[in-house]
C-alpha cells in the first residue's frame, strides 16, 4: 500500500512540476488573500491566555527529537508546505491535501507531533491556540534545537475552515532559479535572500533518490549511492545532514547540491553572491533565515477558527480522524 501511494505521489509531483511554469506566469497577476491576517500577528499573542505555551511546545519537540532527530526536518517541511500555498493556516493537516502529491512524503511522526502538542496545549489553556501557531512554534524550536538560530515567532494565526486547493503552488526539485524567484516573489518573499536563506532549510532532512539532479558526475554517483542505501533516501546536506548549520551552502560552493533547485542558487546572478556569503558566514545565514522564516510565517491567509483537532475543521465533528498514521496506513 505504501509503495503504491508513494508512486502515485511521484507522478502527481512530476505533474505539478510541469504545471509550475504555467502557474508562474499567472502568479504575478494574482493578489495574495485580501484579508491581511499577517498584520495582526505578535510574538506575545498568547502571553496572557496561555503562559505555558512556549514551555509545553519546547519540551514536546525536545522529547520528539530525543527519539528521532529527523523530526526537525519533518516540521520544517510541514511549515513550508503549510505557509507557502495560502498562508499558514494548518490547511496542510486536512485531508485530502495531507495524502496528496508532495504532501504524502511529509514525515508522519512530525504530523502526529503537532496534534499531540495541540492536545497538551488545549488541556492546559483551553482551545485558545491554533494548529497553525503550533506548527510555527514547534518548527521554530526544532530549528534551534538542531543548532540553528533562536528567534521570536509572531503568533495569532487561525486554522482554515477547509483544505487548500492549489496543488501546483509548491515548486518541484527541478525548478530553475528564475521560476523559483518568481514563485517566491508571488508569496511576498520578494528578496532573493528569502529564497536563498529558506532553501538553507535543506541543511537538514532527506529526499527520495528520484529527485536528485542528474547532470554531472557527482550527482550521478549520489544517485547510485542513494539507490544502494537501505532507506532509499539521500541527505540534502551532504556534509552535516542532521545539524542546522551553513554547510548546505558550503556544499553548494563545492557543487555538491542535491536538487537542480539547490545547485542553481550557486550559479544565478541574483543568488550566487548570497550563497557565497552564507557559506562563509553562518551568522549572516542565521540572521537572514530567521527574518525569512518570520516573513514566510506571516503570509496572510483567510481568517478561520481554532481547530479542536488539527486533522478536521470544527464543523466536521462527524469526520473520523485517528492519527495521521492511522489515516495514511488504511
Ligand atoms: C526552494 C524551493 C524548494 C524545493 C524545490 C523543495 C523541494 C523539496 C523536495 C523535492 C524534497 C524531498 C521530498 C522527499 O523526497 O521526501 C524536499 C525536502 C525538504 N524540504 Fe524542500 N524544497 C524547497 C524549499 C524548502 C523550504 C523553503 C524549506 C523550509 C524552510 C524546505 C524544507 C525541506 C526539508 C526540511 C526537507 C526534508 C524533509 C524530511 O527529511 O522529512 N524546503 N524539498
Ligand atoms: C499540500 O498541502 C498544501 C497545504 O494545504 C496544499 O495547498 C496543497 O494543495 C497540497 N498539495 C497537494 C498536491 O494536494
Ligand atoms: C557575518 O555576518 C554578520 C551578520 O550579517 C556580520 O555582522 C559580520 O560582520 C559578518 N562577519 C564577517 C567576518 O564578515
Amino acid at each position: 500500500m505504501k509503495v503504491a501511494t508513494s508512486t502515485r505521489g511521484i507522478v502527481v509531483l512530476i505533474g505539478s512540476m510541469l504545471l509550475v511554469s504555467a502557474w508562474v506566469s499567472a502568479a504575478s497577476n494574482m493578489p495574495l488573500a485580501t484579508k491581511d491576517a499577517g498584520a495582526s500577528l505578535s510574538a506575545d499573542f498568547h502571553a496572557a491566555s496561555c503562559p505555558q505555551l512556549e514551555s509545553i511546545v519546547r519540551a514536546a519537540v525536545q522529547a520528539a527529537r530525543a527519539v528521532n532527530v529527523q523530526v526537525t526536518a519533518g516540521l520544517l517541511r510541514i511549515f513550508f508546505h503549510d505557509c507557502f500555498p495560502e498562508g499558514c493556516d494548518a490547511s496542510i493537516l486536512l485531508e485530502p491535501e495531507l495524502s496528496t502529491g508532495p504532501n504524502q512524503s511529509l514525515q508522519k511522526n512530525a504530523v502526529d507531533l503537532i496534534e499531540a502538542i495541540r492536545a497538551k496545549v488545549h488541556a492546559a489553556c483551553g482551545p485558545t491556540v491554533s494548529c497553525a501557531d503550533i506548527i510555527a512554534l514547534a518548527t521554530r524550536d526544532a530549528v534551534a534545537l538542531a543548532g540553528g538560530p533562536t528567534f521570536a515567532m509572531p503568533l495569532g494565526r487561525t486554522d482554515s475552515l477547509e483544505g487548500a486547493d492549489d496543488v501546483s503552488m509548491l515548486p518541484g526539485p527541478n525548478t530553475d532559479v528564475d521560476s523559483l524567484l518568481t514563485v517566491f516573489n508571488s508569496r511576498a518573499l520578494s528578496d532573493p535572500a528569502d529564497l536563498v536563506a529558506l532553501s538553507g532549510g535543506h541543511t537538514v532532512g532527506k529526499a527520495s533518490c528520484g529527485f536528485i539532479r542528474d547532470n554531472d558526475e557527482f550527482s550521478r554517483s549520489l544517485i547510485k549511492q542513494c539507490n544502494a542505501s537501505p532507506s532509499k533516501k539521500q541527505s540534502l546536506d551532504t556534509i552535516t545532514p542532521d545539524v542546522f548549520d551553513n554547510k548546505y551552502f558550503v556544499a553548494l560552493k563545492a557543487r555538491h547540491g542535491v536538487f537542480v533547485s539547490d545547485q542553481g542558487l550557486a550559479d544565478h546572478r541574483r543568488t550566487s553572491s548570497l550563497v557565497t556569503t552564507f557559506a562563509a558566514n553562518q551568522t549572516a545565514f542565521f540572521a537572514q533565515f530567521a527574518k525569512s522564516m518570520v516573513k514566510m510565517g506571516s503570509i496572510p491567509g483567510p481568517k478561520g477558527e481554532i481547530r479542536r483537532n488539527c486533522f478536521r475543521p470544527n464543523s466536521r465533528v462527524d469526520m473520523d480522524v485517528g492519527s495521521f498514521s492511522a489515516v495514511a496506513d488504511e
